[in-house]
């Protein structure tokens, strides 16, 4: 009935006032009865609420990820001064508009300041003052935007390939238990919040198997963990949608639900594995790596459209499993992937393009759930 009435008026405003953008319907609606949506962000995407690129965040999602000012470098670049302007800004745009905010991320070994694990004389911190800095950052945090943040990505990728915990100065300085203790400090911060664990390739079996030993540990230690991010930058064909329809199985069976908390669809060759998204990473310009500076072939849309609904009809047969998908970026302008791994390409892994114009993988997606209204049926 709704739908209908919606539909309605926007016949009305075409026929009789030419004035509306009939543009495709706001994909958050069309999957409110099965999990949320949400988009990363960057600052330019809502400094004017007015401008277009925040009337599609507004339009198409629930769920903000800030996709960089709320990292520990921008939050408290020096000891004990915070500069939350930034993330401030975020925060009320995200009250305004009634969307919900996910914090990224706590604890990390990228985009983390040199200070925190510096010590005296040159040493490293004591594994005492590591945890106290760890804990003032996330009382301070978390303080602040108690009720106003709704969940954290408490750790970000602490897992190596073959399933073992990554060595990392948080590991060597803290031991193993420093993922146990910022669950332990974030609860204890905002007892309301939802905290996650949030990794890439964890639909490889090595490295899923090592999430799900993390997720039992923090459970035998009595913390909860709300869900796991898998953060799902794919590619055209890697990896197969069983291989992450496993990994959502295997989540549940521990007992957490899933997201995908950072998807893209690289369309770009590379040599670095499928999913690989170690920021580090660095490879070698080379024109012929970058073949769509002009624009995405038909073709290769049409293939960026199916894949993205190929896994969102996943999603849609495990909505009892997902909380969110979340797509990292608002348009293939804003996208990491024109950086990452290579400098200065032309990448097209979102679902709106470079003049913010939707891209049939959007009408894909959203045409998804009709499919699967009418297989319920
Ligand atoms: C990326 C941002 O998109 C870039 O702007 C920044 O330069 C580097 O970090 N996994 C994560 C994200 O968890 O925080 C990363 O975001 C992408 C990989």
């Amino acid at each position: 009935m709704l739908r209908t009435l919606a539909s309605l008026a926007a016949a009305f405003c075409l026929l009789f006032t030419g004035a509306c953008s009939a543009g495709p319907a706001p994909l958050r609606d069309a999957y409110r009865p099965h999990f949320l949506v949400g988009t990363a962000v960057n600052t330019r995407n809502y400094a004017d609420e007015n401008s277009e690129e925040a009337r599609l965040v507004k339009t198409h999602f629930k769920v903000l990820t800030p996709e960089n000012i709320m990292k520990w470098d921008a939050l408290q670049p020096l000891p004990g001064q915070f500069d939350f302007r930034a993330a401030d800004r975020l925060v009320e745009f995200a009250r305004k508009n009634q969307l919900y905010v996910v914090g990224h991320t706590l604890v990390w070994h990228n985009q983390t300041p040199d200070w925190v694990f510096e010590g005296e004389a040159g040493r490293p911190p004591t594994r005492e003052l590591l945890l106290a800095r760890l804990r003032a950052h996330i009382d301070a945090v978390l303080g602040r935007y108690k009720g106003r943040v709704q969940a954290w990505d408490v750790v970000n990728e602490a897992l190596n390939e073959d399933g073992s915990l990554r060595d990392t100065p948080w590991r060597r300085i803290i031991g193993d238990d420093y993922i146990e203790k910022a669950f332990e400090y974030a609860r204890a911060a905002d007892p309301a919040a939802h905290l996650y664990y949030n990794d890439y390739r964890l639909e490889s079996p090595s490295k899923r198997a090592g999430a799900v030993a993390l997720v039992k540990r923090l459970q035998i230690a009595g913390l909860r963990i709300d869900a796991v991010g898998l953060q799902g930058h794919v590619t055209l064909t890697q990896p197969s949608i069983q291989e992450q329809e496993d990994a959502i199985l295997d989540f549940h069976r521990a007992g957490v639900k899933s997201m995908i908390s950072e998807m893209d669809v690289d369309v770009l060759p590379s040599t670095k594995a499928w999913g690989d998204a170690d920021i580090r990473l660095k490879e070698a310009a080379d024109p012929a790596f970058n073949p769509y500076v002009s624009g995405l072939p038909p073709e290769i849309q049409s293939q960026l459209a199916t894949r993205y609904a190929d896994f969102f009809r996943m999603y849609l047969r495990q909505r009892d499993k997902i909380v969110r998908v979340t797509v990292w970026g608002l348009n293939d302008g804003d996208s990491w992937l024109n950086e990452f791994p290579i400098k200065g390409r032309t990448n097209h892994p979102l679902l709106f393009d470079r003049q913010n114009r939707p891209k049939p993988a959007l009408q894909a997606i959203i045409d998804a759930t009709k499919e699967s209204r009418n297989a319920v049926r």
